[in-house]
């Protein structure tokens, strides 16, 4: 686990680092982007979400997660006694995608220690990757959603539940491309979610989860 960072400096050294961010020009993304899409949220939450880019709405307002699959992911969180305001939001890139393609290797290199810098100063007890690309990426694996996804592992001494991307639960997919219906599986996930803030509230900070529980590294997968 990496040092820890002192809760009164957490808000400013993000804010120093989105600052950072705003002028990258690591790739080619900045060419086309009309402003970096940072993040948002309470730099001091319990749970932190990993989406994959900016889209158009995104894109304009600056903010991640406000179109149609972030009104999907603010249903979700109610549905766990969560608001928008109590979590923290960002994406693998911060810079959105022309057309709104997959992200390019190159790119996803290029933004990905402005991801790892965010992880460690909100310094979450769980983070939920939102989507084969924030997973593939923080659990370094090639193993895809539909099989990952529900499931608790670690990054950095912290948990880590990977769920589907909301927006292709919007787009449908039923239970034939991802062996469950996208939108159940995100609210199964989520409740799972729920059920381990509620265990990390009741354990003292020290000693985790109150019960035992499965958590995976990503080599019992046998994925390496
Ligand atoms: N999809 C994402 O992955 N992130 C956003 O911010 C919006 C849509």
């Amino acid at each position: 686990m990496p040092d820890a960072v002192p809760a009164a400096e957490r808000a400013s050294l993000l804010a120093q680092l989105a600052r950072e961010a705003s002028g990258c020009t690591k790739c080619d993304l900045s060419q086309s982007r009309t402003q970096v899409v940072f993040g948002v949220g309470n730099p001091d939450a319990e749970l932190m979400f990993v989406g994959e880019a900016p889209g158009f709405h995104e894109d304009r307002q600056g903010e991640p997660f406000v179109g149609a699959a972030g009104q999907l992911l603010t249903r979700l969180l109610e549905s766990i006694g969560l608001t928008r305001a109590q979590v923290y939001i960002g994406n693998v890139l911060k810079c959105r995608p022309p057309g709104n393609r997959d992200p390019l290797p190159v790119e996803i290199e290029a933004c990905r220690p402005y991801l790892v810098e965010q992880i460690r100063l909100v310094d979450p007890r769980i983070v939920v990757t939102l989507g084969n690309f924030a997973t593939k990426l923080i659990l370094d694996t090639t193993a895809g959603i539909s099989k990952l996804r529900g499931r608790r592992f670690t990054y950095e001494g912290r948990l880590l539940v990977p769920t589907f991307h909301p927006a292709a639960a919007l787009r449908g997919g039923g239970g034939g491309r991802f062996g469950i219906d996208p939108v159940t599986g995100l609210e199964e996930d989520f409740r799972l979610v729920g059920q381990i803030l509620r265990e990390l509230r009741e354990a003292p900070a020290a000693q985790g989860p109150a019960e035992e529980s499965p958590v995976e590294e990503p080599a019992q997968l046998g994925l390496f």
